[in-house]
């Protein structure tokens, strides 16, 4: 049956400005990193993407090499597009990036030319789109001039590959460099993307104030910290089909007697104002104004209901920010 979206999905939340940029977007993002590949039920992921949309999720976050295998989660949306949201294109933001490992030999990783517009036109085709919203740089790569690295994001702009150009992984002050160079060239940075949650707090030493002096939005990735961040963690065993029991990126070695501590001091204070670790940890990221959205994962239909939820909740109050912060700081492993 042909898909029609909840007539309601704007109903949900405010969607926040994106920089000093003219682009809003949805404080919640749904990326495609994990559980969206080959490997994956295509007909699960279909229905997270058709739930997210329906709600107001307009932000789809992909990269050339999300899958597995690589690729496999931009071929995947690809159909999701052709088959239901095709009509909706210009209700939709969706971003892809390149730079890390893709194909084999000396073209298939990096910040040169040759690779970052290769593999954006790689991205297109399997998307089966003319063009992405935003095109990220997805680390920096110290091997290849900043100069070359922006000029290939700005002639992506320029041939209308892409909307806006992003960076994502940059350290503060070079960040502030591809900045400078990408307004220099004309192609104002629209957003940088990088980690960020109640356990990764990386990007508070610098990054989001060279970000909110430029003007340029701040996505944060891995907001519940790749899962650990959720109820999930709380009892003594890694539960079966965990992101930490697949192995891969959430090695076990994360889940510390100290961070496991932490997260049984954040739950008592989500269950205190009747919510679940995982909105906490969301509201939490939502709470700085410099952040523009969190960019969730999700495996289940249930998993992203829950985390929606966020949108239209209180947001974190001063009183629960600071018990947040003593939770984090007992123990003394922040
Ligand atoms: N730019 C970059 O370098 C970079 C790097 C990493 C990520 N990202 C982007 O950020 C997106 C999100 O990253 P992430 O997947 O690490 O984000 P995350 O939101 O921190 O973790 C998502 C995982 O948490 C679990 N989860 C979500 N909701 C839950 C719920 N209600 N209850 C219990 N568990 C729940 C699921 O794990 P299970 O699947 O195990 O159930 C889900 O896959 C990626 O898809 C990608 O778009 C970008």
């Amino acid at each position: 049956m042909t898909y029609q979206p909840e007539a309601s999905r704007y109903d949900h939340g405010a969607f926040r400005r994106c920089g000093r940029s003219g682009l809003v977007l949805p404080p919640v993002s749904l990326g495609l990193w994990q559980n969206f590949g080959g490997v994956d039920a295509f007909e699960t992921g279909r229905a997270i993407v058709r739930r997210a949309f329906d709600r107001g999720v307009t932000h789809f976050d992909l990269a050339n090499n999300y899958g597995p295998p690589p690729g496999s989660a931009e071929e995947a949306f690809g159909r999701m597009v052709a088959a239901d949201l095709r009509p909706f294109r210009d209700e939709l933001v969706i971003s892809s990036k390149a730079g890390f490992g893709m194909w084999p030999g000396p073209y298939g990783n990096g910040g040169s030319r040759k690779h970052l517009l290769s593999s954006l036109d790689a991205s297109l085709r399997r998307m089966g789109l003319d063009y992405v919203d935003v095109f990220y740089h997805h680390r920096p790569d110290p091997a290849t001039p900043l100069a070359e690295s922006m000029g290939a994001l700005h002639h992506a702009v320029r041939s209308g590959r892409a909307l806006y150009a992003g960076l994502s992984n940059y350290p503060a002050d070079l960040a502030a460099q591809a900045i400078a160079a990408l307004a220099a060239l004309g192609t104002p940075c629209l957003v940088h993307q990088g980690r960020y949650s109640l356990l990764d707090r990386a990007a508070e030493a610098g990054l989001l104030d060279a970000l909110g002096t430029a003007g340029v939005g701040f996505a944060a990735y891995s907001p519940l910290a790749q899962e650990l961040l959720t109820d999930k963690y709380l009892q003594s065993d890694v539960p079966p089909g965990a992101r930490m029991a697949r192995g891969g990126t959430l090695p076990a070695e994360r889940l510390t007697d100290a961070v496991r501590a932490k997260l049984s001091r954040l739950a008592s204070i989500a269950q205190s104002r009747g919510r679940s670790l995982a909105q906490l940890a969301l509201a939490w990221v939502l709470h700085d104004p410099r952040v523009t959205t969190a960019v969730v994962g999700a495996r289940t239909v249930p998993q992203l209901d829950e985390l929606l939820q966020v949108m239209a909740a209180d947001p974190i109050s001063p009183e629960d920010s600071k018990r947040i912060e003593d939770a984090l700081a007992d123990g003394g492993d922040r």
